[in-house]
């Protein structure tokens, strides 16, 4: 089981690192001038990169978890809304995910208008959202 929460400790957090980067290149993409047509699509390349990375990430992250929690039976049953909280969470993180992907494709098609401080509130979202999740897991208070 040591081994399979490890695993899944491992790919959380590097779907989290992607989750914490994509957002940081959308800041620099509606910064950048229309006429720097060459920075934009270095940018757009970046983002479309990582986007397939992170996804490719999410999935272990979220099998080892499962596995964790329909394998080994923690979390399971009455008492534990810790968990039932975590997976509220982690669909929001999974929403979030989505939403990057539909912003980048927004980008990509040159239709996307909100400012550069608007994607820097946004960055901050993931943050949060993995502080709430580990003290949900790890200090479980309900
Ligand atoms: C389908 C999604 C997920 C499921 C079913 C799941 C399930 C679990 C379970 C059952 C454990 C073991 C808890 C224990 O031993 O006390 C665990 C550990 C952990 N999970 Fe998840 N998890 C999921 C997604 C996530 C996500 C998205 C994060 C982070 C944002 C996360 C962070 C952690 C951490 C840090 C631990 C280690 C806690 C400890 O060692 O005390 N998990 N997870």
């Amino acid at each position: 089981m040591l081994w399979v929460k490890s695993l899944h400790i491992v790919f959380v957090a590097s779907w989290f690192a992607g989750l914490f980067y994509l957002p940081r290149i959308f800041v620099n993409l509606a910064m950048v001038p229309p006429e720097s047509i060459a920075e934009r699509a270095r940018l757009l390349l970046m983002a479309r990169k990582l986007l397939r990375f992170t996804s490719i990430l999410a999935m272990p992250a979220l099998v080892f978890g499962l596995w964790l929690w329909l394998g080994y039976g923690i979390g399971r049953g009455p008492g534990n809304g810790w968990m039932h909280a975590k997976l509220a969470l982690v669909l929001v993180v999974l929403g979030y995910h989505h939403g990057c992907g539909v912003l980048l494709r927004r980008f990509e098609a040159g239709t996307d208008r909100r400012s550069h401080r608007w994607y820097r509130w946004f960055n901050e979202a993931p943050v949060l959202m993995l502080l709430a999740i580990v003290i949900l897991v790890v200090v479980k208070p309900f």
